[in-house]
């Protein structure tokens, strides 16, 4: 018998989750461009839902939150009863490894796929397993190639975080063939509402009563509500009953279910934060070229920027956080060369492009001081 308290040893597999810009100083005052926040905060119809539900929230929520689900299913047209809700999509991450996968399973994640699978995958013992990608894309070939008799499980952001990539309909329908049917697939389409691809699905398409996909999807991103944590899984029956077996029956609050309904409602909103991210995007990404960077083509409401070398993206991050700009360093993906700029409002770019303009002539000059130097010891 041990004698004292051990957590299971797969667990030291994990690095605790850290982050170098989410101190609590960091909220007031800062423009954060670093957690690919929706650039307009939440909606005003939600900020009303939440002040509206404010005197009742001694009351526990709905625990099937069947008005929501409903929402859900009249807004895309799905069955709500295999609509699963969570505290965030990372919430469901969670649970459907917990459901679906132990010691021992593999899940096929893609080489920059988004963090937290392999991190669940880790959570109960199962192992991540990385197919490499092409030019920072997700090569679905390399992720069929990665499937092994213990592949449970296959992750699959589209577009991607962080590098912005995307699949097409016709790459995944392929894909899919091709994948053995026990496996599970989790389509995280955090990104959708960003999307004005006609070849781009969402997922939904995929997820049949009997199937083996299913499709995640946030309200962090465009709905702008990331603090609520809400988001849903759009599954098979088979993965509804399983989590609804495991999550917890409170898994989202009363005020992120009244956010989540009012924001489904104001259409006008998502397509303005749209539109304004698509435009912000590609300015963006004009101005990073223009100053020597290397803008990633993304379709999410962020960049992923080459920079020179690892020393110069901690550069970068560094002078724009003593000038109040948060972005996000990417060492933690094995992108150390790189950051990630989330698109903000007008003003905060336009903050921004000032500083990375100042930034420039920084570097022209120590780069102009630095040669007239070195010529002036060649002479002596
Ligand atoms: C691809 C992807 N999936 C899921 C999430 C998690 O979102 P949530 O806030 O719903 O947990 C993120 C957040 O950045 C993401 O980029």
């Amino acid at each position: 018998m041990p004698d004292r308290l051990q957590p299971l040893l797969f667990l030291e597999a994990i690095t605790p989750y850290q982050s170098s810009v989410n101190k609590v100083e960091d909220r007031g005052g800062k423009i954060r461009l670093c957690y690919n926040e929706g650039a307009f905060g939440p909606s005003p119809r939600a900020i009303e839902a939440v002040r509206f539900s404010a005197s009742t929230q001694h009351r526990y929520p709905d625990m099937g939150y069947a008005r929501l689900r409903q929402a859900l299913a009249d807004r895309y047209n799905l069955d709500p009863l295999r609509i699963v809700c969570g505290a965030g999509s990372d919430d469901l991450i969670g649970l459907l490894v917990h459901a679906f996968m132990r010691e021992g399973d593999e899940a096929v994640c893609s080489q920059y796929g988004f963090a937290m699978y392999p991190v669940a995958a880790k959570s109960v013992g199962a192992k991540p397993v990385m197919a490499l990608e092409k030019e920072m894309r997700t090569d679905l070939k390399a992720m069929l190639a990665a499937v092994t008799r213990r592949t449970k499980m296959v992750f699959l952001a589209n577009p991607n975080n962080p590098t912005g990539s995307w699949v097409a309909r016709n790459e995944m329908n392929e894909f899919l063939r091709e994948l053995p049917p026990h496996i599970l697939v989790v389509y995280d389409a955090a990104y959708a509402d960003y999307m004005e691809e006609e070849d781009y699905s969402d997922g939904f398409e995929w997820v049949g009563a009997e199937g083996r996909v299913c499709a995640l999807r946030t309200f962090s991103k465009i709905h702008g509500l990331g603090g609520m944590r809400v988001g849903f899984c759009y599954g098979p029956k088979v993965v509804a009953d399983a989590l609804n077996r495991v999550r917890n029956p409170f898994n989202v609050s009363m005020a992120g279910e009244a956010a989540a309904m009012a924001s489904l409602k104001d259409q006008t909103f998502i397509d303005n934060c749209r539109r304004h991210t698509l435009m912000w995007r590609e300015k963006l990404a004009d101005h990073l070229l223009a100053h020597g960077f290397r803008p990633y083509p993304s379709r999410g409401n962020f960049l992923l920027v080459g920079t020179h070398s690892p020393e110069h993206a901690q550069d970068l991050f560094r002078y724009l956080e003593e000038r109040n700009i948060l972005i996000r360093p990417m060492a933690g993906y094995g992108l150390a060369d790189c950051v990630r700029i989330s698109v903000g409002l007008e003003e905060e770019m336009k903050a921004l492009f000032k500083v990375l303009d100042e930034y420039r002539d920084k570097h022209v000059k120590e780069g102009a001081k630095a040669l007239k130097e070195s010529l002036s010891e060649a002479v002596q």
